[in-house]
């Protein structure tokens, strides 16, 4: 324990060094003001939009719960039967907000509203490199204050000129064009037959459906104030801020929020708002950007995803919706650019500028898993609609980089570290080889001219075959004939396939920076209609090396039979060195879905059951804390045995106190020194009242030494000055009582402990600071002087009590919640998968939690602590709320062929996208 703390410590001294000398580098670029303004008002064309058809009441009026079939998903139709009752439920300060100009039905979009389209605010938005990254893949909730703009109704907001500087996208030849005989084609053919995922559900009584319907109207009452406040103060950009009702624009400033919530809004039949959106979708000019450099992953799981899934929700090509595919299309023929190297491994913060994007350029040796792997699912759908393979073989070249990696083998075979260089460069390579030609340069040199310039040829023939023989990387070679035109540009390179990137130990776990690219596995696999196995072997080994290394039962007070993943560290063999942080994350609690849906499709019964342990341990940590919600980071302890566990709080104890073993001994030691000290003292006043006696015995009458004595006697306890070591002590203890020196010495000792305690353990955290702040009381007694170190116990009080730790957790590394859908996703799976009615339970009391402790009068917000009931508001709406967390929540209490999985798949966004059930291939 003691051991794996200090490491901890040392890691995150070295992340602090790393992050900075990072961020020093980067500074100049990435923490650039931008001021880019918006002259774009476009009117809504009404050829794109074609006018709504409602079915209407002729269909079939109720077939709720009439034993759903897997082939049975009526989403269109339902909604639209659905939009004309739908005003019932409306908030009317969402009414207001929308209605503006035009009325109920003849709202439509051949009538343009009367107000001039809204023209997007500049604002001064600052580019924010990690805030935007880690936004999904990591806790991040302070966001500097310079981002905030004022809100698009905010009175004074002077009208906006075009930016004579802004430079607009523009496609630029390729440098690294893939052949066309080259590129990777979708997989054709018939959909494999794939088990059904949704469990068979009966029809459920009326009861159940009144308590069922019920909650689902104050869900979409959530999402409709939190859309109406969005609409209202940040309309076309991409984050309202929910309690000072501005908006900031972290993801380039397309209006992230809308696009996301795009097919939420249709899920719940808020179709009007649907449609009124998309006129903004019209005005988003992808072309032009509020940031120097696209976050690749973001924007396609949010923008990308978000437009296909409202596509396909919308009937496809049926719906009419095609400015959606149009838009679809803009967007990723910008993010093609990105894969423009060498290897086809992607750019993942692409300069999407012209000057910058038409330079040739390898991809970087440090990229997070996830933002990597996490592709997949958006370009296939949209190769799959479109019928375009080039948006296929962009990311089907990443999984046949994983694949590759997986059977070369990482240091957890099956799993990948966190950090990946996907250069395509052997640097250790590249080194050796221009050691060894400078050697024989130098040899050659000795013996006289001749060999010189063969030597050099054949060492690059040499860089030339490698590069060849790896197979994952086929195009990194010169040839005049495929037009590569930065190969001769670029320096020199031999090849290789994705590897560890950075520094220091690899760490693999299921956490953010990693998630989804497991995420897709299996998932990609079904938008495949199963027909590529590698999605599949790709997801059987994770779910191994999963099992094997990083799932733990976690020891909780009421023992139940939960399961978490952990964060393992190794610096490559796992088997002797590997380090396991036993954390507790938000964002790993996706795991319990996937564990669930690939046990489904690919069957394997125990790994639903494992499924529904991991969901349950992340219910376990809404429920632990006084908000019911669960905090972003935090550690727990795993039992000793996962068979058979029982909640011990002798374990516990020492787990929130891994020094405990050393109190007792401070203590003693304390004693030992106030003893001595005590001991010291009384011999330096005997040696004092023998000296005085001595000299008045010597000097004086009898008399005079006898008052002398007196006197003294008298004076002593306070007249320190007498003693040169009492006055020192004094100076270094100014707040100690200076009628009773004896006070000094344990402050001197306790300086002392404190050192003592460091060089035992360097590990940062509450117990460091224990001796350092004992309050400094004035009672004497044994159990209250304060400056006596802690006991086992009194240690944990206290830090039970300055942490607020709810029993069960160790530590809490971030007390945040911004509103993040991990755990509602998982237990709507699991409804889905076992049709059991607990998980609807589970999940109300997780929404009604979220909603008293986030609620604002204009939407929701992120909070700062969810181990108080006084947690505060952090102005944080992120677009996950409206496009997950509500979706997730609105669809485990709709009846269960709303988004069926047995007919869609949904992307780490929750983005549905349709499975495919007929042949298909281009
Ligand atoms: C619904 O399913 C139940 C159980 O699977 C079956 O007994 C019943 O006949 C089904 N009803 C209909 C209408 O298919
Ligand atoms: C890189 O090159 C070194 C030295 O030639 C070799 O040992 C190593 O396996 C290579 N790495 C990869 C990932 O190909
Ligand atoms: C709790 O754990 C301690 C230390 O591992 C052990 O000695 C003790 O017997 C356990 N108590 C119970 C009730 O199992």
């Amino acid at each position: 324990m003691v051991r794996l703390r200090r490491y901890r410590y040392y890691l995150f001294l070295a992340t602090v060094v790393v992050f900075l000398l990072y961020r020093v580098v980067q500074n100049n670029e990435q923490w650039e003001t931008v001021s880019a303004s918006f002259p774009y008002a476009v009117t809504p064309s009404k050829s794109k939009l074609p006018p709504t058809t409602k079915l209407g009441a002729n269909n079939q009026p109720d077939a709720s719960f009439e034993n759903f079939s897997a082939q049975d998903d009526d989403l269109p139709r339902r909604i639209l039967e659905n939009t004309g009752k739908e005003e019932i439920s409306k908030a009317p300060d969402l009414a207001t907000a929308q209605k503006s100009g035009v009325d109920g039905d003849e709202r439509r979009l051949d009538n343009p509203p009367k107000d001039p389209a809204p023209i997007k605010q500049p604002g001064f938005l600052t580019y924010d490199h990690d805030e935007a990254t880690k936004a999904k893949t990591a806790p991040n909730v302070n966001v500097p204050e310079m981002k905030i703009g004022h809100g698009v109704k905010g009175a004074g907001n002077p009208p906006v000129k075009a930016d004579p500087t802004a430079v607009h996208w523009e496609k630029t030849p390729e440098n690294f064009p893939v052949l066309e005989s080259e590129i990777i084609p979708l997989p054709g053919g018939k959909p494999r037959k794939i088990p059904t995922i949704q469990y068979a559900f009966e029809k459920e009584s009326s009861e159940s459906r009144d308590i069922r319907e019920a909650r689902q109207a104050q869900v979409k009452a959530e999402m409709e104030r939190s859309w109406a406040g969005y609409w209202k103060y940040a309309k076309g950009h991409d984050e309202l801020s929910p309690v000072t009702r501005k908006f900031r624009d972290p993801f380039c400033g397309w209006a992230a929020t809308l696009v996301d919530s795009l097919d939420t809004l249709w899920i719940m039949g808020m179709e009007d708002e649907f449609e009124e959106a998309l006129q903004e979708v019209e005005k988003i000019d992808f072309t032009l950007g509020q940031r120097r450099e696209i976050p690749v992953f973001e924007t396609t799981i949010r923008y990308l995803g978000g437009l296909l899934a409202a596509y396909d929700v919308s009937s496809g090509k049926n719906g009419g919706y095609n400015i959606l595919l149009e838009k679809a299309r803009e967007l990723a023929e910008i993010l093609m650019g990105a894969f423009d190297t060498p290897n086809r491994m992607p750019i993942l913060y692409y300069n999407w500028r012209p000057q910058s994007a038409s330079q040739p350029k390898r991809a970087s040796t440090h990229v997070s898993v996830a933002e990597l792997g996490s592709l997949a699912m958006e370009f296939t759908r949209l190769a799959q609609i479109t019928r375009e393979n080039k948006y296929y073989d962009a990311v089907a070249r990443i999984t046949d980089a994983f694949y590759e990696w997986q059977e070369r083998g990482t240091s957890i075979p099956g799993i990948f570290p966190e950090h990946v260089d996907v250069s395509g460069c052997n640097r250790t390579a590249q080194n050796e080889l221009e050691a060894a030609q400078s050697a024989a340069e130098l040899e050659s040199h000795d013996k006289t001219q001749k060999p010189n310039d063969q030597v050099g040829e054949s060492n690059r023939v040499k860089t030339h075959e490698l590069g060849r023989s790896e197979e994952n990387t086929p195009l990194n070679k010169k040839d005049s004939k495929t037009g590569r035109l930065g190969e001769s540009i670029l320096p020199e390179c031999v090849s290789q396939g994705l590897t560890t990137g950075g520094w220091g130990a690899e760490q693999y776990s299921m956490g953010g920076s990693q998630d989804s690219t497991y995420e897709y596995f299996p998932k990609q696999w079904l938008l495949l209609g199963g027909l590529e196995p590698k999605y599949k072997e790709l997801h059987l080994k994770v779910s191994e090396a999963v099992k094997k290394w990083l799932l733990y039962r976690p020891m909780v007070p009421d023992d139940r039979d939960a399961l978490f993943s952990a964060k393992v560290f190794t610096r490559g063999e796992p088997e002797t060195d590997a380090k396991t942080e036993y954390e507790v994350t938000h964002l790993t609690c996706f795991i319990g879905g996937m564990f669930g849906m690939a046990g489904k499709i690919f069957e394997i019964p125990g790994d639903v059951e494992i499924g529904k342990k991991l969901t349950e341990g992340c219910v376990w940590a809404y429920e632990s804390t006084p908000t019911g919600i669960m905090p972003e980071s935090a550690g727990v302890l795993p039992c000793l045995d996962a068979q058979d566990c029982h909640w011990n709080i002798t374990q516990y104890e020492v787990g929130l106190d891994p020094l405990f073993d050393s109190r007792e001994k401070q203590i003693e030691q304390y004693y030992e020194g106030k003893a001595r000290a005590k001991a010291a003292k009384e011999r330096e006043r005997e040696r004092e009242r023998e000296a005085k006696k001595l000299t008045s015995d010597s000097t004086s009458s009898t008399h005079q030494a006898g008052k002398s004595k007196a006197l003294l006697d008298e004076e002593l306890p306070g007249t320190s000055h007498l003693n040169h070591e009492d006055v020192g002590l004094q100076r270094r203890a100014p707040f100690t009582d200076v009628r009773d020196p004896e006070h000094n010495e344990p402050e001197r000792h306790a300086v002392i402990t404190q050192r003592e305690l460091d060089d035992s353990d360097p590990a940062p955290g509450p117990h460091k600071a224990i001796t350092g702040q004992i309050p400094l009381g004035e009672d004497d007694t044994d159990e209250k002087d304060p400056l006596r170190p802690l006991s086992h116990k009194e240690f944990i009080a206290k830090r039970i009590k300055d942490e607020k730790l709810p029993t069960g957790f160790v530590d809490v590394g971030s007390s945040a919640y911004i509103l993040r859908p991990e755990a509602i996703e998982s237990v709507w799976y699991m409804y889905r998968i076992t049709g059991d009615k607990m998980w609807q339970d589970k999940g109300w009391n997780m929404f009604k939690a979220i909603v008293r402790y986030t609620t604002t009068e204009a939407g929701n917000s992120a909070i700062d602590n969810v181990l108080t009931k006084d947690a505060v508001q952090l102005d944080e709406m992120e677009s996950f709320w409206t496009a997950e967390t509500l979706k997730y929540f609105y669809l485990l209490y709709s009846e269960p062929n709303v988004i069926s999985l047995d007919n869609w798949v949904l992307n780490t966004e929750a983005h549905p996208f349709k499975r495919p059930k007929t042949s298909f291939g281009v």
